[in-house]
């Protein structure tokens, strides 16, 4: 028997409750706050089910700091709100649907009530709590659509602040902020309240949105208020029993004989009667804050840590496991039937921080874990193409938006598509989608960041006419040469769509693998890079053709204006991996591909911290050097990933940057639309993913974890998959995926060549 460790739940709920428990066998690696500091901005909140709706936690104001995930270490807490996004940058999302809890008489809720805390925040999967100045302790749990908000007021009793108009402010002046459009709070007779905020803005630039809220109380408050004004400037504060319109509105439940409160929460797109049917459907009479905080860990534990298990007991490397694993399934966010105005009976994920971000590692580990859920969004993504007309590279609020580079969903969809995936999803559509991006020009965004360029940053492919006409970008385009390397990518992914489905009625494959091609276009030989001593680079080119100059050390301001956004002409020009064998022949052939990769990684401008270069330390493989690759990526995992909040060197992007671990921790790298995966290194002894239907990829190493680290004993000295042995430094899905594996590795401390030499590289199917 376990107890169910729960910090102060226990004592505060008033009751001894033991629990039985085998789930606190991962829970208790699961740190909520792994990767939430230090640029990491995960969401450290409730999140009771990977994918739920609900993600509720704090939100805390400094001022000047953004607060992404509405969570910071320090600062002002402005409420307790249910919907968050995970690990993003850019500006906040979300932070809506508040409470605040305050003591004493509130004369005007418009001013600031913001209180700071008396004890750091502590949470575990399922489960949050804070303890404010102002003696109020407030502890969270919550169900898909529904949140339960836990006060223990001080003597004398408090109020409960309903402020419509919160949101996550942003102070980056970006014009990225969001804005409260208006809403409205009605209170009935038994003292619930239903209403509505509608919101727009946000890293999406989204258009008004909104969402429809219901509030219950355990006990009826001593006194209800409802407030309206505009600014800190009070229109009506009283009893009037409903307030509505494009001021500020909310109201002020107070509870001055009692200590302590419950109140239940819930939210709906469609109508604030379907948000408190979803509080009746999923608390009803008798739940307890134990009951959902057991739920939710049972739900985590069976739909996700239980899934990849390990007989090894560092905890170091266990907390790194699962709570990666926890922080890679908090987004996207599962609204099957929550679409406002539109229901197709398909299901629904909003959400997406974005594919930019996901698709080289996120998704297709999704795919291995997930295989159900996988569908579902494979099948979202298509009716979003159906119902908006373009397939998302990023969504929020229902609302496409933020495309950074190409039209990655392309890459999801044929990722999934070559690896199998079928079920319900209709390949037509899916290939239709497919076509739009590669063949439509997505209307003008207009958008500020990317002056003068007005193309559109919302969907699609921007630069679509540049490609088509001259066969790469012009500088008349933002991020033309990053663009540029993405559209090939893009046109990979159309191209292994129409050659699988080999349907004459389609377009022609092989259009789409010509233009997969047309990286190419961009790499300038004689481009220098002085610092590092390299030639040979994708650089901006004119629309006579001429290449313009181009230091491959810069990237100017490496963002929405410029050639290459967020990353250098060196990484880059490493991103076409689909046609790799011929970018090692412009290199000069594999060994002085190899030295290029090392006087990148040497050079110290490599960053781990953003996708454009996840797979990099991985091209070893391509020029038959995988012990390369391997040196490298577990010296990036040592040097850059820890525990605790400050355990991921970046922004986590819905966890994108745990996946990346995930997959070293593996010893296998998902090159995403094809089926190849790259042998690395595995961390374990034994590690065993359950891929469902009683399969199983294990995976096996000579050494155990902490020997591995001690002596660094992580070189590959053979491999043999199903006990045959195996001289390829990579697999397919078929390999190790589709019925499961037997995948074993010898390691030792001394680079070896000899095992993988002979062996053809991994495909390049371009080339
Ligand atoms: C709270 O406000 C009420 C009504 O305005 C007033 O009667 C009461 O004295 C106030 N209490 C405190 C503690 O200020
Ligand atoms: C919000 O609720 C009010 C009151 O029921 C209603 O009049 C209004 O139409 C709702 N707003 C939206 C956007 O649904
Ligand atoms: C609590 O508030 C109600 C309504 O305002 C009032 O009637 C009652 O006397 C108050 N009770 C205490 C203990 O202050
Ligand atoms: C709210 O106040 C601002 C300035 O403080 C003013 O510009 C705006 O018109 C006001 N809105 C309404 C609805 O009165
Ligand atoms: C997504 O949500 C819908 C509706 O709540 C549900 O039926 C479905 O099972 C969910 N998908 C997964 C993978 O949990
Ligand atoms: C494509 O379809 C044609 C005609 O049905 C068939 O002959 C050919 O073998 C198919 N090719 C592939 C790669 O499946
Ligand atoms: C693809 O490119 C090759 C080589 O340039 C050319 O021969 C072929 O016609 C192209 N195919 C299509 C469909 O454009
Ligand atoms: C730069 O590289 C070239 C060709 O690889 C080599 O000949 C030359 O010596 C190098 N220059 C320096 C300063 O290392
Ligand atoms: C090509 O265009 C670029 C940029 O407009 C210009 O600088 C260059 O002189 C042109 N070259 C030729 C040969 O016309
Ligand atoms: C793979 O691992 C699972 C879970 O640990 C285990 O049940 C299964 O027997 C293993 N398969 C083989 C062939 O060892
Ligand atoms: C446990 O694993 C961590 C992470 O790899 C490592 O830094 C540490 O040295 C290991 N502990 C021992 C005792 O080897």
């Amino acid at each position: 028997m376990i107890v169910l460790a729960l910090g102060g739940l226990v004592g505060s709920l008033g009751a001894t409750t033991t629990t039985s428990s085998s789930y606190n066998d991962y829970v208790q690696y699961a740190d909520p706050f792994f990767g939430s500091e230090n640029g990491g901005n995960l969401f450290p909140g409730v999140v009771p089910a990977p994918f739920s709706t609900v993600k509720l936690g704090i939100d805390v104001s400094s001022g000047t700091t953004d607060a992404y995930s509405g969570y910071l270490p320090g600062g002002r807490v402005t409420g307790f709100s249910m919907m968050h996004e995970s690990g993003t940058g850019g500006a906040p999302k979300y932070g809506v649907v508040s409470q605040l809890p305050v003591v004493g008489n509130i004369s005007n809720p418009l001013i600031d009530l913001s209180v700071s805390r008396s004890a750091p925040d502590t949470a575990q999967v399922g489960y949050y709590a804070a303890e404010l100045a102002n003696g109020v302790g407030l502890q969270l749990a919550a169900t898909s659509h529904a949140g339960w908000y836990q006060y223990r007021f001080p003597d004398g009793g408090g109020s409960v602040v309903v402020d419509v108009s919160h949101v996550l402010p942003s102070y980056r002046g970006l014009g990225w902020e969001q804005h409260y459009a208006g809403g409205s709070l009605e209170v009935f007779d038994d003292g619930h309240y239903e209403g509505n905020g509608t919101y727009n803005g946000g890293w999406n630039l989204s258009p008004d949105w909104t969402i429809h809220f219901c509030g219950r109380f355990d006990s009826p408050p001593s006194s209800s208020k409802t407030f309206s004004g505009n600014g800190t400037r009070l229109w009506e504060y009283g009893a009037r029993s409903a307030v509505s319109g494009s001021q500020r509105v909310g109201g002020v439940f107070s509870f001055n004989d009692t200590t302590h409160v419950v109140s239940r929460v819930g939210i709906s797109f469609i109508s604030s009667a379907r948000a408190c049917e979803h509080i009746d459907a999923e608390m009803p009479a008798g739940t307890t804050l134990s009951g959902l905080v057991q739920a939710a860990q049972e739900a985590w534990t069976t739909q996700v840590f239980s899934k990849v298990t390990t007989a090894e007991t560092n905890a170091t490397l266990l907390t790194q496991l699962y709570s990666s694993l926890y922080g890679m399934h908090l987004l996207p966010s599962n609204r099957t039937g929550e679409m406002p105005g539109w229901d197709d009976g398909e299901p629904y994920y909003d959400d997406w921080f974005t594919l930019w971000d996901l698709f080289r590692c996120t998704t297709p580990l999704l795919h291995v874990l997930q295989p159900d859920a996988y569908e579902e969004m494979i099948r979202s993504f298509v009716g979003i193409w159906r119902h908006d007309g373009f397939l998302p590279d990023a969504r929020s609020s229902n609302y496409n938006g933020r495309v950074q580079g190409g039209s990655n969903a392309d890459n999801v969809l044929a990722d999934a598509y070559v690896k199998g995936v079928r079920g319900a999803v209709d390949w037509f559509d899916g290939v239709d989608a497919m076509l739009t991006d590669a063949e439509t020009v997505p209307a003008p965004s207009y958008d500020p960041m990317t002056a003068p360029d007005i193309s559109s940053t919302k969907e699609g492919r921007g630069a679509l006419p540049d490609w088509l006409e001259y066969g790469y970008i012009t500088p008349a385009y933002s991020r033309a040469v990053s663009r540029a390397v993405e559209y090939s990518v893009n046109d990979f992914a159309v191209y292994q769509v129409l050659a699988g489905m080999n349907d004459s009625h389609l377009a022609s494959p092989s259009v789409y693998l010509n233009r997969s091609r047309q990286w190419r276009n961009h790499w300038n030989p004689l481009a220098h890079s002085s610092a590092l001593n390299e030639s040979g680079f994708m650089v901006p080119r004119a629309a006579n053709g001429s290449f313009l100059p181009q230091d491959p050390d810069t990237c100017g301001g490496c963002y929405w204006p410029d050639a290459y956004y967020e990353d250098n002409a060196w990484t880059y020009s490493f991103n076409a991996h689909h046609d790799a064998a011929h970018l090692v022949t412009l290199s000069g052939g594999p060994a002085a591909f190899a030295a290029r990769l090392d006087k990148f990684f040497d050079g110290g401008i490599y960053n781990v911290a953003n996708e454009p270069g996840f797979t990099t330390p991985y091209l070893y493989h391509f020029a038959g050097a995988s012990h390369r690759s391997v040196a490298r990526i577990r010296a990036i995992a040592q040097r850059s990933f820890g525990v605790g909040p400050a355990a991921l060197p970046g922004n986590s992007d819905a966890g994108a940057m745990q996946s990346w671990l995930l997959w070293n921790m593996m010893g296998l790298y998902p090159l995403t639309g094809q089926t190849t995966f790259l042998l690395g290194s595995p961390w374990f002894g034994s590690v065993s993913v359950a891929l469902g239907g009683g399969r199983f990829l294990n995976v096996s190493t000579n050494v155990a974890h902490d020997e591995q680290v001690q002596a660094q004993k992580w070189f590959v000295q053979s491999v043999s998959l199903d006990g045959a042995p195996w001289s390829k430094n990579w697999v397919t899905w078929e390999d190790v995926f589709e019925h499961g594996a037997e995948l074993a590795f010898v390691l030792d401390a001394t680079p070896n060549t000899a095992w993988e030499s002979g062996a053809p590289p991994p495909p390049s199917p371009a080339s």
